[in-house]
């Protein structure tokens, strides 16, 4: 893969340089001076991030490892668990639960849309009357399958009228970093993110926050961990250091990308996210592309399309490689029907009109009937519109 390929795929996302410089340092002694400074760095740039004053904590793990952290650290086998699946994640979620013991009530969205928080708490309400009161609720904040943001503040106020007692358990892996989240304003108590999703860093690192009554939890919880206990994370975090062996180059990238980060700003980055997003469906639309998830909460960092009738998600896929583009196909059920365009991390609207004139001149030449020349104004349009226009900015 060559530097100028459009990487618009859901993670890992492209680095920006100083993050590549960063992350080809030469080693130091992860028990050492050096690299407890860059612990602490890190840690408070990612406490700003995820909106918290609670612990954060950094394993050296894919997002998998963080979820799973996020279970066997809380719950013990047999505790009722209320599992909202919007999409392929949310089923992840659910099943590492039923795989660790958990009593798992499943609330099922149909793909493409979010979940609602009067659905939440009816279900929440029928566990209680059933007499299975859920001890966590674990929730998606952005579904990358479907591209998919559910509207996480309303659910977690519905989960703390309905369910106080119930931990607020979520996989904020694709979206934090990228959309407006607060930790703290919305009660969540574990939060679980990955390196290589918007915090444009190689894929590596999980980062979890863990709020006091988790941690409270967290005593009681009886489930099997070692590698993923949280616990000996703190105790190691307190002097500086992590249990194992971390990975050192990684953290090194972060404390470069979180510089960048916080020199652009969050709610620049927001902003700037909202465009891409907005650029990005406007320009699929006038296309004639069908856009997979419902409006009103279409993410912006992913965008799912339908594959158009009786096109060919591997050759589309191989034309558009052919032309620097790649884009993300669709996992489980929606495997060849849909296709996915990831846009978060260091992007801006050119990279999504870059995209957008491929996919166009890719379609075209595989015979898929798609409008000429109409997608990059519209693009352009709508993220103006979204008064959010950063193009050329090199604000990352
Ligand atoms: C929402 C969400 N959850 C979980 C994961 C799993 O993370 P990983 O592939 O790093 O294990 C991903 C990865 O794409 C994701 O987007």
């Amino acid at each position: 893969m060559s530097d100028t390929t459009n990487l618009r795929i859901p993670g890992p996302t492209s680095l920006p340089q100083s993050v590549r410089e960063a992350g080809s340092r030469q080693m130091v002694n992860h028990r050492g001076p050096e690299f407890k400074a860059l612990l602490g760095r890190v840690t408070a740039g990612l406490q700003r991030g995820f909106r918290t004053t609670d612990d954060v904590l950094i394993l050296t793990a894919s997002g998998t490892g963080a979820l799973e952290a996020c279970i066997v650290n809380f719950l013990s086998p047999g505790d009722p668990v209320l599992a909202v699946s919007i999409g392929e994640f949310g089923e992840r979620f659910a099943a590492i639960a039923r795989a660790f013991g958990a009593d798992v009530t499943k609330l099922d969205v149909e793909p493409g849309r979010a979940a609602e928080p009067t659905a939440v708490a009816e279900a929440l309400q029928a566990m209680a009357t059933a007499g299975r009161a859920p001890r966590a609720v674990l929730l998606t904040h952005n579904e990358t399958s479907t591209g998919v943001t559910n509207p996480l503040a309303s659910i977690a106020a519905a989960v703390h009228e309905t369910a106080p007692d119930a931990l607020l358990i979520v996989d904020g892996i694709s979206g934090l970093g990228a959309l407006p989240f607060e930790t703290d304003g919305w009660g969540l108590d574990v939060v679980a993110t990955g390196s290589q999703k918007s915090w444009m860093v190689p894929p590596g690192l999980a980062m979890v926050s863990v709020s006091e009554r988790a941690w409270a939890a967290s005593e009681t919880a009886t489930m099997p961990r070692y590698y993923f206990d949280l616990r000996a994370a703190r105790t190691s975090a307190d002097k500086g250091e992590t249990p194992w062996t971390p990975a050192v180059g990684i953290c090194f990238a972060l404390d470069a990308a979180l510089e960048a980060i916080e020199a652009e700003g969050y709610e620049a980055i927001f902003a700037r996210h909202a465009a891409v997003g907005a650029a990005t469906r406007a320009g699929l639309a006038a296309m004639g592309f069908e856009l997979f998830a419902d409006p009103a909460h279409a993410s912006d960092t992913v965008t799912s399309v339908r594959m158009p009738p009786g096109a060919d998600w591997t050759a589309f896929s191989r034309e558009l490689r052919s032309r620097g583009l790649v884009v993300a196909g669709a996992q489980g059920r929606l495997a060849g029907s849909v296709f996915r365009i990831g846009h978060l991390g260091d992007v801006q609207v050119d990279d999504i009109l870059r995209a957008l004139e491929t996919i166009e001149a890719g379609s075209l030449a595989l015979g898929i009937p798609v409008t000429r020349g109409v997608a990059v104004e519209a693009a352009r349009a709508a993220a103006a519109a979204a008064g959010r226009q950063l193009v050329g900015s090199g604000a990352v």
